[in-house]
């Protein structure tokens, strides 16, 4: 009770003391911290995507500007040979404003990065904005078919028939379909999403064996010990080859998982934010974990 009301009420706290626990999980405010995490994790064995924070904006401007740091985070990428790609939100390139100038300039930041061999993924964001990037995916994949990638979310009903409808137009053995699979972070209503949390494990497991006996690239996306283990038991069970999925978290969430992944084998990669806007991002993913909040308790306690 006492997480949630701190939760709810963090827009009324002082940055500052935000930051306090935000920086365990925020790389920090520049492109330059990016590429330190970046390749700090490298050294462990570990691959990144990074995710610019910058989604709420107002203008085409800003999702020019976002383009022009996404360009420069490629080369950054590449010049100082971190093995990592990129993750992109299609509202902070303008998807809410105008829809074909956010496909021209995802488009640039593809080509870019398929220039250097690498790639990009469409994070998913939400209900109002999940057809749109299912077809924003579906055109880009198109046209680079190695290159993009898309999330799904295993909260939402329509996961499963979103799967099922990819598999059937965009999937071939030459070129795989490439999903990251998560939870789903927004607050969305009972009508569109599972609300209770056995169910959408349920569904997450039933959606992640769809994905692998069809041969899509998976990227299981969680921080749950028990979809982590059964995961495993899927990629067993369909004799998933290791070049066809991998594991992801959230920096700074669950080390000592990640670590133990990573020992047992399994191809591990971080999703590191970065940026000037990292308050929206913390404050969402505090409203969505209110036990976050234990950490600010924790980190004002503990030098870190
Ligand atoms: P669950 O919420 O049950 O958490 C399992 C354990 O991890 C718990 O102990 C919990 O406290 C801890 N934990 C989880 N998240 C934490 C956090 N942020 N801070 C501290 N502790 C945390 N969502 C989306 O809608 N669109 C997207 O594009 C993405 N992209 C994405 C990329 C990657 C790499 C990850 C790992 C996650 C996402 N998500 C996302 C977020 C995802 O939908 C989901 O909200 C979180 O991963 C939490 O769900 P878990 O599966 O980890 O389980």
């Amino acid at each position: 009770m006492l997480n949630k009301f701190i939760a709810d009420t963090i827009p009324y706290f002082p940055k500052k003391f935000i930051w306090l626990f935000s920086k365990r999980y925020v790389a920090g405010e520049n492109m330059d911290d990016g590429i330190k995490t970046s390749r700090e994790l490298n050294h462990r064995g570990i691959m990144v995507t990074v995710d610019l924070l910058g989604e709420f904006i107002h203008t085409i401007q800003e999702a020019e500007t976002n383009k022009n740091e996404y360009l420069k985070i490629i080369d950054r990428f590449t010049s100082e040979n971190i093995t990592g790609n990129f993750s992109v939100k299609p509202t902070s390139f303008g998807l809410l404003i105008d829809k074909e100038k956010c496909y021209s300039l995802i488009r640039e930041v593809i080509v870019k990065a398929a220039s250097n061999g690498n790639f990009v993924r469409i994070d998913m964001e939400d209900a109002p904005c999940t057809s749109h990037e299912i077809e924003l995916y579906k055109r880009l994949k198109e046209e680079y078919p190695k290159n993009v990638g898309l999330v799904l979310q295993a909260y939402l009903r329509r996961t499963q028939s979103d799967i099922e409808n990819l598999i059937c137009t965009s999937h071939s053995k030459e070129f795989p379909l490439n999903f990251r699979l998560c939870k789903g972070i927004y607050i969305e209503s009972e009508g569109i999403a599972y609300k209770d949390f056995h169910e959408i494990r349920h569904h997450y497991l039933m959606d992640l064996d769809l994905m692998l006996r069809n041969g899509v690239y998976t990227a299981i996306a969680t921080h749950d010990p028990y979809l982590v283990n059964e995961a495993m038991e899927l990629i067993k069970k369909h004799h998933v080859p290791k070049e066809m999925y991998e594991f992801q978290m959230l920096f700074g969430v669950a080390p000592a998982l990640r670590d133990k992944i990573v020992a047992d084998g399994h191809n591990m990669r971080i999703y590191v934010p970065f940026g000037k806007d990292w308050f929206g991002y913390c404050s969402r993913r505090l409203k969505e974990n209110p036990r976050m909040v234990n950490d600010i308790i924790s980190s004002m306690f503990v030098r870190s």
